[in-house]
């Protein structure tokens, strides 16, 4: 059986576990949700050891060369020795400032963040609630944004997203632990293209980057694709309309599963959509956020198409295990 290591302490673990079940058995607290290389709660560092490259899927150069790794897709191995990747604790408090509901089954939500904490657009926070339950969410606004901006669709009988949508008053307090994640706008490529896919509230992200290309210069043609199943769930947060009248250069398209659809949205499947964009553009950096499993089919989808694994950008919202 291998034995890893966790700081000082051996852990003896069945060959094939994930080092993350190793340590929540031996009584190590790692948080986690997806458990699927999704949401990077589980971000630990190996200072030595055998590190498949599944393991730091998603992550950041520089995160890779420091021996940070996801604990949930890293399989153990004898001489594996992990630790705390950062501060483990919560950095700070969120507050929640207002909620704007632009239909039915989303909130826009905007929270003044604690002094520090400046996320890029794209990357993701984990929001955690009084009684402990955390869940993350990508950003849609800037750094230098007095709020943070989140989207959040309410999932029937979700406990954190019904927090979110509906039952925290305004003034409610969450920790936040991150940011995290690496989909985020690359420097100096202001002449490259960019497609950005969001599916349902996968749109956070992806505004968000559109917003920071803006605010950058960007020069090469941007196509930001929002995809829902039909046109009731395309929703228009104040930011995309700001950002729509400003920026006529942007390539807004509008993609649903199911008709009737007005002028000027398309009626598809969203694969397709984002397959004629990449073609019309194969030098471009993909970033693909939403529903997992439809950003699933996108990621392989463009992949086949051309898409290099290191042009490719992909925050599936994959559900908590
Ligand atoms: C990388 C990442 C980024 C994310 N960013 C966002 C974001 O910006 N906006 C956003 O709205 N969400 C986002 N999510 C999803 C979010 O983290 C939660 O999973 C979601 O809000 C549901 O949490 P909950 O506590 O309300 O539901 P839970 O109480 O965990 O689940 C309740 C029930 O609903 C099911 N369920 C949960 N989620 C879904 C789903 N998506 N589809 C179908 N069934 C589901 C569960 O399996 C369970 O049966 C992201 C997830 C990941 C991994
Ligand atoms: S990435 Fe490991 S639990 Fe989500």
């Amino acid at each position: 059986m291998p034995t890893i290591h966790w700081r000082e302490q051996a852990i003896e673990a069945p060959t094939g576990q994930s080092a993350l079940d190793a340590l929540l058995n031996a009584g190590v607290v790692i948080p986690n949700a997806c458990r699927a290389g999704a949401c990077q709660s589980c971000l630990v560092r190996a200072s030595a050891g055998e590190l498949p490259p599944q393991a730091q899927a998603g992550l950041r150069d520089d995160q890779r060369a420091r021996g940070e790794v996801l604990a949930c897709r890293l399989p153990v191995n004898d001489g594996l020795h992990l630790e705390p990747a950062g501060p483990l604790s919560i950095a700070g408090e969120l507050i929640l400032t207002r909620r704007v509901l632009p239909t039915d089954s989303v909130a826009v939500l905007h929270l003044l963040p604690p002094p520090g904490l400046r996320p890029l657009a794209g990357q993701l926070l984990h929001l955690i609630r009084e009684d402990g339950l955390s869940r993350p969410y990508s950003v849609a606004s800037l750094p230098d944004d007095t709020l943070i901006e989140l989207h959040v669709r309410q999932v029937p009988g979700g406990r954190m997203s019904t927090t979110l949508c509906d039952t925290a008053p305004i003034g409610a307090r969450f920790g936040v632990r991150g940011p995290f994640g690496d989909c985020t706008l690359r420097d100096g490529e202001q002449d490259r293209p960019l497609l950005l896919v969001g599916v349902g509230t996968g749109l956070a992200p992806m505004l968000g980057l559109a917003r920071d290309a803006y605010a950058r210069g960007w020069r090469a043609p941007v196509t930001l694709i929002q995809a829902g199943l039909n046109e009731a769930a395309l929703y228009q947060p104040e930011a995309l309309t700001a950002l729509t009248a400003a920026w006529p250069g942007l390539d807004w398209r509008r993609v649903v599963l199911q008709a009737p659809a007005s002028d000027g949205v398309e009626v598809g499947d969203v694969v397709e959509a984002a397959k004629t964009s990449y073609a019309a553009a194969p030098s471009a950096r993909v970033y693909l956020c939403g529903d997992a499993a439809v950003v699933n089919r996108l990621r392989r989808a463009l992949f086949l198409a051309g898409a290099s694994l290191a042009a490719l950008h992909a925050d599936p919202f994959t559900p908590t295990a």
